[in-house]
């Protein structure tokens, strides 16, 4: 492999904070909310984007989503049920997520087992949605081969046609919620020379415990 002077020479000295296990929460969803929160203060560009990793067949697939909640139970983001990770998913119900902070110097991993959110729960995040949007996940198959973009405008129109003028459009029976329940987070605040602090929860007996990992 020819390695690009210019790429590998691309490296950043990591100094902006430290994690010690002495000072974390006993409750990883606490941590979450609260580096969470100091990604939304520090303006991190879309603090809410996250990578997905589902797995069919023992092959990794990786696409980024938008968490749109979470609380004890886990974390929450919205899509179509018939997409290429909603096929992985009915197929593997686990499934791994990563943020990536670059502004605060922190990553996030989330690990776990995913089941759809309530009818009831993404009919009401549903209905919170702009009325394009709303058309979108009628129209668009997500995944799917389109010929090409006209097909797309022209199921768009074909929704718009059906909805365009109604007061309530019934959400897809193929869009709604999934959500993660974490069995294994783990917390990452790059530290100089890359010896970076890594504090892993990982559920045990309904109990979370926390390692320090190697950088
Ligand atoms: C910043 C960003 C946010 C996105 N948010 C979502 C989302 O919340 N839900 C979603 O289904 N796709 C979202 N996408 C599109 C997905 O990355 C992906 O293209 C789509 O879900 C189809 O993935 P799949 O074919 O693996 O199912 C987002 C893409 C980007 C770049």
């Amino acid at each position: 492999m020819k390695l690009g002077k210019k790429v590998s020479d691309l490296r950043t000295q990591y100094a902006k904070g430290s994690l010690s296990e002495n000072e974390v929460s006993g409750n990883p969803i606490h941590q979450f909310n609260q580096w969470f929160e100091q990604a939304v203060s520090a303006e991190v560009v879309e603090p809410n984007a996250m990578s997905l990793a589902t797995v069919r067949d023992g092959r990794p697939s990786l696409r980024i989503v938008l968490l749109k909640g979470y609380d004890e139970q886990g974390l929450v983001w919205f899509t179509n049920y018939d997409s290429k990770k909603g096929q992985e998913l009915a197929q593997n119900p686990f499934a791994a997520i990563t943020f990536f902070w670059p502004e605060l110097e922190r990553q996030v991993r989330i690990e776990g087992a995913v089941e759809k959110i309530s009818a009831a729960d993404s009919d009401e995040y549903y209905q919170s949605r702009d009325k394009g949007s709303r058309i979108g996940a009628w129209a668009s198959p997500q995944s799917s081969v389109l010929s090409d973009r006209s097909a797309l405008d022209a199921r768009i129109n074909q929704y718009l046609a059906q909805y365009g003028e109604a007061e309530h459009i019934p959400r897809p029976p193929h869009w709604g919620g999934y959500r993660l329940r974490p069995d294994l987070v783990e917390f990452w605040q790059g530290r100089p020379s890359r010896l970076h602090d890594r504090i892993q929860y990982s559920r045990e007996g309904g109990l979370w415990k926390v390692v320090r990992l190697a950088p």
